[in-house]
Protein backbone atom coordinates (compact mmCIF):
# COMPACT_ATOMS: atom_id res chain seq x y z
CA UNK A 1 0.00 0.00 0.00
CA UNK A 2 1.09 3.05 -1.05
CA UNK A 3 1.67 5.63 1.71
CA UNK A 4 2.68 9.73 2.33
CA UNK A 5 4.63 9.58 5.92
CA UNK A 6 4.89 13.08 6.99
CA UNK A 7 7.35 13.93 9.64
CA UNK A 8 4.70 15.26 11.81
CA UNK A 9 4.09 12.13 12.24
CA UNK A 10 0.36 11.48 10.55
CA UNK A 11 0.62 9.66 7.23
CA UNK A 12 -1.89 9.58 4.37
CA UNK A 13 -2.86 6.21 2.33
CA UNK A 14 -3.11 6.53 -1.55
CA UNK A 15 -7.43 5.88 -1.47
CA UNK A 16 -7.20 9.13 1.08
CA UNK A 17 -5.06 11.25 -1.14
CA UNK A 18 -7.34 10.70 -4.32
CA UNK A 19 -10.58 11.18 -1.86
CA UNK A 20 -8.91 14.98 -1.14
CA UNK A 21 -7.60 15.42 -4.73
CA UNK A 22 -10.59 14.59 -6.54
CA UNK A 23 -12.52 16.68 -4.27
CA UNK A 24 -9.94 19.30 -4.61
CA UNK A 25 -10.22 19.05 -8.51
CA UNK A 26 -14.10 19.41 -8.48
CA UNK A 27 -14.05 23.02 -6.06
CA UNK A 28 -11.68 24.22 -8.59
CA UNK A 29 -13.68 23.47 -11.33
CA UNK A 30 -16.88 24.39 -9.63
CA UNK A 31 -14.64 27.82 -9.37
CA UNK A 32 -14.07 28.12 -12.86
CA UNK A 33 -10.71 26.71 -12.83
CA UNK A 34 -10.04 25.16 -16.16
CA UNK A 35 -8.17 23.22 -18.62
CA UNK A 36 -4.31 25.73 -19.50
CA UNK A 37 -5.49 27.94 -16.13
CA UNK A 38 -2.75 28.76 -13.94
CA UNK A 39 -3.23 27.82 -10.40
CA UNK A 40 0.06 29.31 -7.95
CA UNK A 41 0.30 26.99 -4.61
CA UNK A 42 1.82 28.68 -1.46
CA UNK A 43 1.70 25.87 0.90
CA UNK A 44 4.53 24.10 2.70
CA UNK A 45 5.06 20.37 2.59
CA UNK A 46 1.88 18.77 3.46
CA UNK A 47 -0.51 15.83 2.17
CA UNK A 48 -2.91 18.88 1.05
CA UNK A 49 0.19 20.56 -0.80
CA UNK A 50 0.60 16.95 -2.77
CA UNK A 51 -2.83 16.72 -3.61
CA UNK A 52 -3.35 20.76 -4.48
CA UNK A 53 -0.49 19.83 -6.94
CA UNK A 54 -2.46 16.65 -8.34
CA UNK A 55 -6.12 18.10 -8.28
CA UNK A 56 -4.50 20.74 -10.89
CA UNK A 57 -3.03 18.31 -12.74
CA UNK A 58 -6.49 16.04 -12.42
CA UNK A 59 -8.34 18.88 -14.25
CA UNK A 60 -5.04 20.43 -16.53
CA UNK A 61 -4.75 23.24 -14.69
CA UNK A 62 -0.77 24.29 -14.37
CA UNK A 63 0.77 24.70 -11.18
CA UNK A 64 3.54 27.18 -10.17
CA UNK A 65 4.05 26.16 -6.39
CA UNK A 66 5.85 29.03 -4.72
CA UNK A 67 7.97 28.70 -1.66
CA UNK A 68 5.71 29.21 1.19
CA UNK A 69 8.90 31.33 2.88
CA UNK A 70 8.70 33.90 0.20
CA UNK A 71 7.51 37.09 0.70
CA UNK A 72 4.17 38.62 -0.76
CA UNK A 73 6.31 40.71 -3.51
CA UNK A 74 8.14 37.96 -4.70
CA UNK A 75 4.76 35.75 -4.44
CA UNK A 76 3.21 38.20 -6.23
CA UNK A 77 5.51 38.44 -9.32
CA UNK A 78 5.29 34.93 -9.77
CA UNK A 79 1.84 35.16 -9.99
CA UNK A 80 1.72 37.92 -12.72
CA UNK A 81 4.20 36.07 -14.50
CA UNK A 82 2.73 33.21 -15.18
CA UNK A 83 -1.18 34.86 -15.38
CA UNK A 84 -2.86 32.54 -12.44
CA UNK A 85 -6.49 32.24 -11.91
CA UNK A 86 -5.86 30.81 -8.50
CA UNK A 87 -4.40 30.57 -5.60
CA UNK A 88 -4.06 28.13 -3.07
CA UNK A 89 -3.00 28.29 0.47
CA UNK A 90 -3.10 27.86 4.23
CA UNK A 91 -5.07 30.06 6.96
CA UNK A 92 -1.56 30.15 8.47
CA UNK A 93 1.83 27.51 8.63
CA UNK A 94 3.34 26.30 11.14
CA UNK A 95 7.40 26.39 10.89
CA UNK A 96 10.23 25.44 13.46
CA UNK A 97 7.79 26.73 16.46
CA UNK A 98 6.42 29.67 14.32
CA UNK A 99 3.31 30.46 12.75
CA UNK A 100 3.82 31.92 9.89
CA UNK A 101 1.09 33.62 8.68
CA UNK A 102 0.54 32.50 5.03
CA UNK A 103 -3.44 34.32 3.66
CA UNK A 104 -1.63 37.16 5.26
CA UNK A 105 0.81 37.65 2.78
CA UNK A 106 -1.39 35.47 -0.25
CA UNK A 107 -3.37 38.88 0.52
CA UNK A 108 -0.52 41.70 0.42
CA UNK A 109 0.85 39.30 -3.09
CA UNK A 110 -2.80 39.62 -4.75
CA UNK A 111 -3.59 43.28 -3.96
CA UNK A 112 -1.36 44.08 -7.51
CA UNK A 113 -2.81 40.62 -9.54
CA UNK A 114 -6.32 41.62 -10.88
CA UNK A 115 -6.03 38.09 -12.92
CA UNK A 116 -6.46 36.32 -9.39
CA UNK A 117 -10.31 35.54 -9.18
CA UNK A 118 -10.30 33.08 -5.97
CA UNK A 119 -8.37 32.36 -3.11
CA UNK A 120 -8.95 28.84 -1.75
CA UNK A 121 -8.10 28.45 2.19
CA UNK A 122 -7.09 25.33 3.75
CA UNK A 123 -7.12 24.92 7.38
CA UNK A 124 -3.62 24.53 9.35
CA UNK A 125 -4.42 25.99 12.39
CA UNK A 126 -7.17 26.77 14.37
CA UNK A 127 -7.17 30.55 13.99
CA UNK A 128 -9.51 32.55 11.94
CA UNK A 129 -7.69 34.69 9.72
CA UNK A 130 -9.38 37.48 7.28
CA UNK A 131 -11.68 36.26 4.55
CA UNK A 132 -13.35 38.40 1.75
CA UNK A 133 -15.87 37.54 -1.61
CA UNK A 134 -12.82 36.47 -3.30
CA UNK A 135 -11.56 33.55 -0.52
CA UNK A 136 -13.08 30.22 -0.93
CA UNK A 137 -12.87 28.45 2.80
CA UNK A 138 -11.22 24.32 1.71
CA UNK A 139 -12.58 23.47 4.83
CA UNK A 140 -15.31 25.61 6.73
CA UNK A 141 -19.18 25.41 6.16
CA UNK A 142 -21.49 26.64 8.10
CA UNK A 143 -21.57 24.05 10.69
CA UNK A 144 -17.98 24.25 10.98
CA UNK A 145 -17.65 20.47 9.97
CA UNK A 146 -14.26 18.78 10.61
CA UNK A 147 -13.41 15.65 9.83
CA UNK A 148 -14.18 12.68 12.58
CA UNK A 149 -17.07 14.66 13.13
CA UNK A 150 -20.97 12.96 14.27
CA UNK A 151 -23.35 15.60 11.60
CA UNK A 152 -26.70 14.70 13.17
CA UNK A 153 -29.16 16.00 11.10
CA UNK A 154 -32.94 15.14 12.54
CA UNK A 155 -34.92 15.92 9.06
CA UNK A 156 -36.73 12.98 7.59
CA UNK A 157 -35.31 12.20 3.81
CA UNK A 158 -38.51 12.88 2.59
CA UNK A 159 -38.12 16.36 2.28
CA UNK A 160 -35.01 18.67 1.52
CA UNK A 161 -33.26 19.20 4.18
CA UNK A 162 -32.95 15.46 4.64
CA UNK A 163 -31.62 15.12 0.89
CA UNK A 164 -28.65 17.32 1.40
CA UNK A 165 -28.11 17.15 5.27
CA UNK A 166 -28.54 13.70 5.89
CA UNK A 167 -27.54 11.73 2.44
CA UNK A 168 -25.51 13.89 0.21
CA UNK A 169 -24.08 16.57 2.05
CA UNK A 170 -22.09 14.27 4.24
CA UNK A 171 -21.33 11.80 1.55
CA UNK A 172 -20.04 14.15 -0.65
CA UNK A 173 -17.55 15.26 2.08
CA UNK A 174 -16.34 11.71 3.36
CA UNK A 175 -18.45 13.16 6.86
CA UNK A 176 -20.64 10.68 9.02
CA UNK A 177 -24.09 11.12 9.09
CA UNK A 178 -26.61 10.28 12.24
CA UNK A 179 -29.86 8.64 10.46
CA UNK A 180 -32.65 9.39 12.72
CA UNK A 181 -35.51 7.02 12.53
CA UNK A 182 -38.16 8.34 15.34
CA UNK A 183 -39.82 11.08 16.89
CA UNK A 184 -38.34 13.97 18.98
CA UNK A 185 -41.26 12.77 21.55
CA UNK A 186 -40.95 9.01 21.64
CA UNK A 187 -40.94 7.84 24.16
CA UNK A 188 -39.74 10.56 25.82
CA UNK A 189 -39.27 14.25 25.03
CA UNK A 190 -35.15 13.64 25.78
CA UNK A 191 -35.17 11.60 22.24
CA UNK A 192 -33.11 13.72 20.68
CA UNK A 193 -30.31 14.48 23.82
CA UNK A 194 -30.19 11.22 24.41
CA UNK A 195 -29.36 10.44 20.91
CA UNK A 196 -26.62 13.16 20.49
CA UNK A 197 -25.50 11.85 24.27
CA UNK A 198 -25.28 8.12 22.88
CA UNK A 199 -23.82 8.73 19.09
CA UNK A 200 -21.72 12.07 20.34
CA UNK A 201 -23.31 14.32 17.66
CA UNK A 202 -21.28 17.05 17.13
CA UNK A 203 -23.52 19.52 14.73
CA UNK A 204 -27.22 19.05 15.81
CA UNK A 205 -29.34 20.15 12.76
CA UNK A 206 -33.28 20.66 13.36
CA UNK A 207 -36.43 22.26 12.69
CA UNK A 208 -37.73 25.57 14.77
CA UNK A 209 -41.29 23.67 14.99
CA UNK A 210 -39.52 20.94 17.21
CA UNK A 211 -38.03 23.24 19.28
CA UNK A 212 -40.67 24.84 20.24
CA UNK A 213 -42.08 21.65 20.84
CA UNK A 214 -39.74 20.76 23.56
CA UNK A 215 -39.10 23.74 25.03
CA UNK A 216 -43.29 23.23 26.00
CA UNK A 217 -42.08 19.99 28.48
CA UNK A 218 -39.28 21.98 29.93
CA UNK A 219 -35.50 22.07 30.35
CA UNK A 220 -34.85 18.48 32.77
CA UNK A 221 -35.26 16.43 29.44
CA UNK A 222 -32.39 18.30 27.38
CA UNK A 223 -30.52 18.50 31.46
CA UNK A 224 -30.59 14.63 31.70
CA UNK A 225 -27.85 14.08 29.13
CA UNK A 226 -24.67 14.93 28.18
CA UNK A 227 -24.66 17.44 25.15
CA UNK A 228 -20.61 17.73 25.78
CA UNK A 229 -19.88 16.72 21.89
CA UNK A 230 -22.58 19.33 20.46
CA UNK A 231 -20.41 22.20 18.60
CA UNK A 232 -22.74 23.69 16.44
CA UNK A 233 -27.02 23.59 16.35
CA UNK A 234 -28.81 25.14 13.29
CA UNK A 235 -32.15 25.72 12.35
CA UNK A 236 -34.23 25.27 9.09
CA UNK A 237 -37.53 25.54 7.89
CA UNK A 238 -39.40 28.54 9.46
CA UNK A 239 -38.23 31.76 11.03
CA UNK A 240 -37.17 31.05 14.74
CA UNK A 241 -38.60 33.09 16.89
CA UNK A 242 -36.58 34.65 19.88
CA UNK A 243 -37.32 32.55 22.34
CA UNK A 244 -37.06 29.23 20.85
CA UNK A 245 -33.77 30.60 19.75
CA UNK A 246 -32.19 31.55 23.19
CA UNK A 247 -34.04 27.85 24.70
CA UNK A 248 -32.12 26.17 22.22
CA UNK A 249 -28.71 28.24 22.55
CA UNK A 250 -28.93 28.17 26.44
CA UNK A 251 -30.09 25.13 27.43
CA UNK A 252 -29.79 22.80 24.45
CA UNK A 253 -26.29 24.24 23.89
CA UNK A 254 -25.24 25.62 27.19
CA UNK A 255 -24.56 28.70 25.70
CA UNK A 256 -21.45 27.22 24.30
CA UNK A 257 -22.26 26.21 20.82
CA UNK A 258 -22.69 28.38 17.73
CA UNK A 259 -26.61 28.00 16.69
CA UNK A 260 -26.76 28.87 13.13
CA UNK A 261 -30.44 29.94 11.24
CA UNK A 262 -30.05 28.84 7.80
CA UNK A 263 -32.12 29.95 5.13
CA UNK A 264 -32.39 27.93 1.89
CA UNK A 265 -35.93 25.91 0.17
CA UNK A 266 -36.48 22.54 -1.90
CA UNK A 267 -35.59 24.82 -5.04
CA UNK A 268 -31.93 25.83 -3.88
CA UNK A 269 -30.79 23.15 -3.21
CA UNK A 270 -28.58 23.84 -0.03
CA UNK A 271 -27.83 26.60 2.52
CA UNK A 272 -28.09 30.30 1.07
CA UNK A 273 -28.38 32.48 3.45
CA UNK A 274 -26.68 31.67 7.01
CA UNK A 275 -23.88 33.15 9.49
CA UNK A 276 -20.31 31.83 8.46
CA UNK A 277 -19.55 31.51 12.31
CA UNK A 278 -15.73 29.76 11.72
CA UNK A 279 -14.62 33.07 9.77
CA UNK A 280 -12.74 35.75 11.89
CA UNK A 281 -14.60 38.14 13.86
CA UNK A 282 -17.69 36.97 12.13
CA UNK A 283 -20.45 37.44 14.75
CA UNK A 284 -23.60 35.17 14.97
CA UNK A 285 -27.30 37.11 15.84
CA UNK A 286 -29.84 35.59 17.08
CA UNK A 287 -32.66 34.66 15.08
CA UNK A 288 -30.87 36.03 11.63
CA UNK A 289 -29.81 34.07 8.85
CA UNK A 290 -27.35 36.78 8.02
CA UNK A 291 -24.85 36.35 5.33
CA UNK A 292 -25.08 35.19 1.82
CA UNK A 293 -23.40 31.65 0.85
CA UNK A 294 -20.57 32.15 -1.26
CA UNK A 295 -22.37 32.57 -5.03
CA UNK A 296 -25.28 33.89 -3.51
CA UNK A 297 -26.60 37.05 -4.28
CA UNK A 298 -28.96 38.06 -2.94
CA UNK A 299 -32.12 41.22 -3.68
CA UNK A 300 -34.91 42.76 -2.47
CA UNK A 301 -37.29 44.11 -4.59
CA UNK A 302 -40.46 46.89 -4.25
CA UNK A 303 -43.54 46.79 -4.85
CA UNK A 304 -42.58 47.91 -8.88
CA UNK A 305 -40.58 45.04 -9.01
CA UNK A 306 -37.40 47.50 -8.77
CA UNK A 307 -34.54 46.52 -6.74
CA UNK A 308 -34.36 47.97 -3.24
CA UNK A 309 -30.94 49.57 -2.62
CA UNK A 310 -28.96 50.61 0.86
CA UNK A 311 -29.61 49.03 4.20
CA UNK A 312 -32.35 48.94 6.22
CA UNK A 313 -35.29 48.21 4.15
CA UNK A 314 -37.43 45.33 3.73
CA UNK A 315 -38.73 43.95 0.06
CA UNK A 316 -39.31 40.50 -1.51
CA UNK A 317 -36.05 38.45 -1.72
CA UNK A 318 -34.73 37.45 -5.23
CA UNK A 319 -31.70 35.74 -6.18
CA UNK A 320 -29.89 37.84 -8.76
CA UNK A 321 -27.52 35.39 -10.38
CA UNK A 322 -27.32 30.98 -10.62
CA UNK A 323 -25.64 29.14 -8.46
CA UNK A 324 -24.67 25.39 -8.58
CA UNK A 325 -27.60 24.33 -6.42
CA UNK A 326 -30.78 26.02 -8.53
CA UNK A 327 -33.39 24.03 -9.39
CA UNK A 328 -33.29 23.40 -13.20
CA UNK A 329 -37.02 23.06 -13.93
CA UNK A 330 -40.39 21.50 -12.74
CA UNK A 331 -39.96 17.87 -14.13
CA UNK A 332 -41.93 18.21 -17.16
CA UNK A 333 -43.39 21.38 -16.80
CA UNK A 334 -40.84 23.99 -17.92
CA UNK A 335 -43.10 26.64 -18.43
CA UNK A 336 -44.24 26.23 -14.63
CA UNK A 337 -40.67 26.28 -13.42
CA UNK A 338 -40.44 30.15 -15.40
CA UNK A 339 -43.86 31.16 -14.30
CA UNK A 340 -43.27 30.57 -10.71
CA UNK A 341 -40.04 31.65 -10.21
CA UNK A 342 -39.10 34.18 -12.88
CA UNK A 343 -41.99 35.72 -14.22
CA UNK A 344 -42.47 38.25 -11.18
CA UNK A 345 -39.51 39.66 -11.12
CA UNK A 346 -37.96 39.33 -14.42
CA UNK A 347 -34.02 38.06 -14.49
CA UNK A 348 -34.28 37.37 -11.03
CA UNK A 349 -35.37 34.31 -9.00
CA UNK A 350 -38.19 34.75 -6.36
CA UNK A 351 -38.18 32.94 -3.37
CA UNK A 352 -41.64 33.99 -2.35
CA UNK A 353 -40.17 35.10 1.32
CA UNK A 354 -40.04 38.64 2.23
CA UNK A 355 -36.37 39.60 4.10
CA UNK A 356 -35.11 42.74 5.69
CA UNK A 357 -31.81 43.58 5.58
CA UNK A 358 -30.01 45.26 8.59
CA UNK A 359 -28.31 48.84 9.04
CA UNK A 360 -24.90 46.18 9.13
CA UNK A 361 -26.23 44.68 5.66
CA UNK A 362 -27.56 41.22 7.20
CA UNK A 363 -30.37 39.45 6.05
CA UNK A 364 -33.67 38.51 8.54
CA UNK A 365 -35.97 36.50 6.82
CA UNK A 366 -40.11 37.79 7.72
CA UNK A 367 -41.90 34.78 6.30
CA UNK A 368 -43.72 33.95 3.10
CA UNK A 369 -44.56 37.00 1.05
CA UNK A 370 -48.72 35.91 1.59
CA UNK A 371 -48.24 35.62 5.43
CA UNK A 372 -48.37 39.38 4.83
CA UNK A 373 -51.02 41.36 5.88
CA UNK A 374 -52.42 45.02 5.44
CA UNK A 375 -54.17 46.31 8.62
CA UNK A 376 -54.95 50.03 8.34
CA UNK A 377 -52.73 50.69 5.61
CA UNK A 378 -49.90 48.99 7.74
CA UNK A 379 -48.17 45.87 6.32
CA UNK A 380 -46.37 43.87 8.55
CA UNK A 381 -45.31 39.82 8.00
CA UNK A 382 -47.63 37.61 10.32
CA UNK A 383 -44.15 36.12 11.72
CA UNK A 384 -44.04 39.15 13.72
CA UNK A 385 -46.69 39.87 15.41
CA UNK A 386 -46.14 35.64 16.09
CA UNK A 387 -42.22 36.46 17.03
CA UNK A 388 -43.57 38.90 19.87
CA UNK A 389 -46.18 36.78 21.10
CA UNK A 390 -43.76 33.88 21.60
CA UNK A 391 -41.82 35.52 23.95
CA UNK A 392 -44.51 34.89 26.23
CA UNK A 393 -43.34 32.29 29.09
CA UNK A 394 -46.65 30.74 29.08
CA UNK A 395 -47.06 30.42 25.12
CA UNK A 396 -45.23 27.92 23.14
CA UNK A 397 -46.41 28.34 19.72
CA UNK A 398 -48.42 30.85 18.10
CA UNK A 399 -50.28 31.15 14.56
CA UNK A 400 -51.73 34.87 12.65
CA UNK A 401 -53.92 34.94 10.01
CA UNK A 402 -55.14 37.85 8.52
CA UNK A 403 -59.36 37.94 8.08
CA UNK A 404 -61.36 40.59 6.48
CA UNK A 405 -61.89 43.37 8.71
CA UNK A 406 -64.49 45.69 8.22
CA UNK A 407 -63.08 49.11 9.45
CA UNK A 408 -59.27 48.25 9.04
CA UNK A 409 -59.35 46.32 6.01
CA UNK A 410 -57.66 43.31 7.40
CA UNK A 411 -57.40 42.28 10.97
CA UNK A 412 -55.28 39.69 12.69
CA UNK A 413 -56.71 36.26 14.57
CA UNK A 414 -53.98 34.68 16.46
CA UNK A 415 -54.10 30.56 17.32
CA UNK A 416 -51.93 30.12 20.59
CA UNK A 417 -50.83 26.86 22.47
CA UNK A 418 -50.64 27.43 25.79
CA UNK A 419 -47.91 25.16 27.95
CA UNK A 420 -49.48 22.06 29.84
CA UNK A 421 -49.75 23.62 33.28
CA UNK A 422 -51.52 27.46 32.22
CA UNK A 423 -54.06 28.03 33.97
CA UNK A 424 -55.09 32.22 33.55
CA UNK A 425 -56.14 31.88 30.27
CA UNK A 426 -57.89 34.94 29.91
CA UNK A 427 -54.66 36.81 32.11
CA UNK A 428 -52.19 35.22 29.21
CA UNK A 429 -54.57 36.49 26.41
CA UNK A 430 -54.57 40.47 28.04
CA UNK A 431 -50.85 39.89 28.50
CA UNK A 432 -50.07 38.69 24.96
CA UNK A 433 -52.19 41.77 23.59
CA UNK A 434 -49.88 44.16 25.19
CA UNK A 435 -46.78 42.66 24.80
CA UNK A 436 -47.80 43.28 21.04
CA UNK A 437 -48.74 46.65 21.64
CA UNK A 438 -45.35 47.08 23.24
CA UNK A 439 -42.69 45.66 20.86
CA UNK A 440 -44.92 46.55 17.57
CA UNK A 441 -47.48 48.64 17.88
CA UNK A 442 -51.21 49.02 18.48
CA UNK A 443 -52.24 48.13 15.15
CA UNK A 444 -50.64 44.98 15.36
CA UNK A 445 -52.76 43.68 17.84
CA UNK A 446 -54.55 40.85 17.05
CA UNK A 447 -58.76 41.15 17.34
CA UNK A 448 -59.11 37.61 18.26
CA UNK A 449 -56.84 35.56 19.97
CA UNK A 450 -57.97 31.65 20.32
CA UNK A 451 -56.30 28.48 22.34
CA UNK A 452 -56.41 25.59 20.80
CA UNK A 453 -54.32 22.02 21.86
CA UNK A 454 -52.37 21.83 18.58
CA UNK A 455 -51.84 24.09 15.43
CA UNK A 456 -52.20 22.21 12.01
CA UNK A 457 -48.95 21.45 10.51
CA UNK A 458 -47.07 20.04 7.54
CA UNK A 459 -45.26 16.48 7.90
CA UNK A 460 -41.99 18.49 7.72
CA UNK A 461 -43.17 20.80 10.84
CA UNK A 462 -44.32 23.95 8.95
CA UNK A 463 -47.47 25.40 10.71
CA UNK A 464 -50.27 25.59 7.46
CA UNK A 465 -51.44 29.16 8.02
CA UNK A 466 -53.41 28.98 4.68
CA UNK A 467 -55.96 26.23 6.16
CA UNK A 468 -56.60 28.44 9.35
CA UNK A 469 -56.96 31.41 6.94
CA UNK A 470 -59.87 28.90 5.52
CA UNK A 471 -61.08 28.51 8.88
CA UNK A 472 -61.01 32.32 9.65
CA UNK A 473 -62.92 32.91 6.80
CA UNK A 474 -65.61 30.81 7.19
CA UNK A 475 -64.44 28.64 3.97
CA UNK A 476 -63.12 25.53 6.18
CA UNK A 477 -65.58 23.07 4.03
CA UNK A 478 -62.98 23.98 1.82
CA UNK A 479 -59.67 24.16 2.81
CA UNK A 480 -58.34 23.01 -0.69
CA UNK A 481 -54.98 20.45 -0.99
CA UNK A 482 -54.04 19.04 2.68
CA UNK A 483 -52.68 16.19 1.45
CA UNK A 484 -49.13 16.70 3.37
CA UNK A 485 -51.15 17.60 6.88
CA UNK A 486 -49.63 16.12 9.31
CA UNK A 487 -52.56 15.07 11.51
CA UNK A 488 -56.41 15.76 9.69
CA UNK A 489 -57.80 15.61 13.60
CA UNK A 490 -56.22 18.56 14.47
CA UNK A 491 -57.83 20.42 11.57
CA UNK A 492 -61.24 19.14 13.04
CA UNK A 493 -59.93 20.41 16.38
CA UNK A 494 -59.23 23.43 15.66
CA UNK A 495 -62.67 23.84 13.70
CA UNK A 496 -64.17 23.09 16.63
CA UNK A 497 -62.87 25.54 18.34
CA UNK A 498 -63.42 28.29 16.34
CA UNK A 499 -66.80 27.16 15.71
CA UNK A 500 -67.75 27.31 19.46
CA UNK A 501 -65.30 30.79 20.09
CA UNK A 502 -67.71 32.20 17.24
CA UNK A 503 -70.96 31.05 19.42
CA UNK A 504 -70.00 32.65 22.24
CA UNK A 505 -68.80 35.84 20.68
CA UNK A 506 -72.17 36.23 19.04
CA UNK A 507 -74.01 35.41 22.55
CA UNK A 508 -71.62 38.27 24.29
CA UNK A 509 -72.49 40.60 21.61
C1 LIG B 1 -38.88 28.83 4.99
C2 LIG B 1 -36.55 23.90 3.64
C3 LIG B 1 -37.07 31.61 7.87
C4 LIG B 1 -38.94 29.86 3.88
C5 LIG B 1 -35.02 23.94 3.60
C6 LIG B 1 -38.57 29.07 2.64
C7 LIG B 1 -37.15 29.76 6.52
C8 LIG B 1 -39.23 27.75 2.94
C9 LIG B 1 -35.86 29.38 6.96
C10 LIG B 1 -38.59 26.62 2.19
C11 LIG B 1 -35.21 30.20 7.92
C12 LIG B 1 -36.57 27.94 5.50
N1 LIG B 1 -35.85 31.30 8.35
N2 LIG B 1 -37.73 30.87 6.98
N3 LIG B 1 -34.02 29.90 8.42
N4 LIG B 1 -35.54 28.24 6.30
N5 LIG B 1 -37.55 28.84 5.63
O1 LIG B 1 -38.70 24.06 0.57
O2 LIG B 1 -40.26 30.37 3.80
O3 LIG B 1 -39.25 22.93 2.79
O4 LIG B 1 -39.05 29.64 1.45
O5 LIG B 1 -37.02 23.96 2.35
O6 LIG B 1 -39.08 27.58 4.36
O7 LIG B 1 -39.08 25.38 2.65
P1 LIG B 1 -38.57 24.00 2.05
Amino acid sequence: MVEYICSRGSSLRLRELLDTTCRLANTLKKYGIHKGDRVAIYMPVTPLAVAAMLACARIGAIHTVVFAGFSAESLAGRIIDSGCKAVITYNQGVRGGRVVELKKTVDEAVKNCPGVKHVFVAQRTDNKVHMDDRDIPLEEHVFDYQQGDVFGCVADIGWITGHSYVVYGPLCNGGTSVLFESTPLYPDPGRYWETVQRLKINQFYGAPTAIRLLLKYGDKWVKTYDRSSLKTLGSVGEPINHEAWQWFYRVVGDSRCTLVDTWWQTETGGVCIAPRPSEEGAEVIPAMAMRPFFGIVPALMDENGKVIEGNDVSGALCIAQPWPGLARTIYGDDQRFIDAYFKKYPGYYFTGDGAYRSPEGYYQITGRMDDVINISGHRLGTAEIEDAMDEHPAVPETAVVGYPHEIKGEGAFAFIVLKEDTVQTENVKEELKSIVASKIAKYAVPDHVLVVKRLPKTRSGKIMRRVLKKIVTNQSSDLGDITTLDDPIIVAEIVDAYEKYKTEQSASS
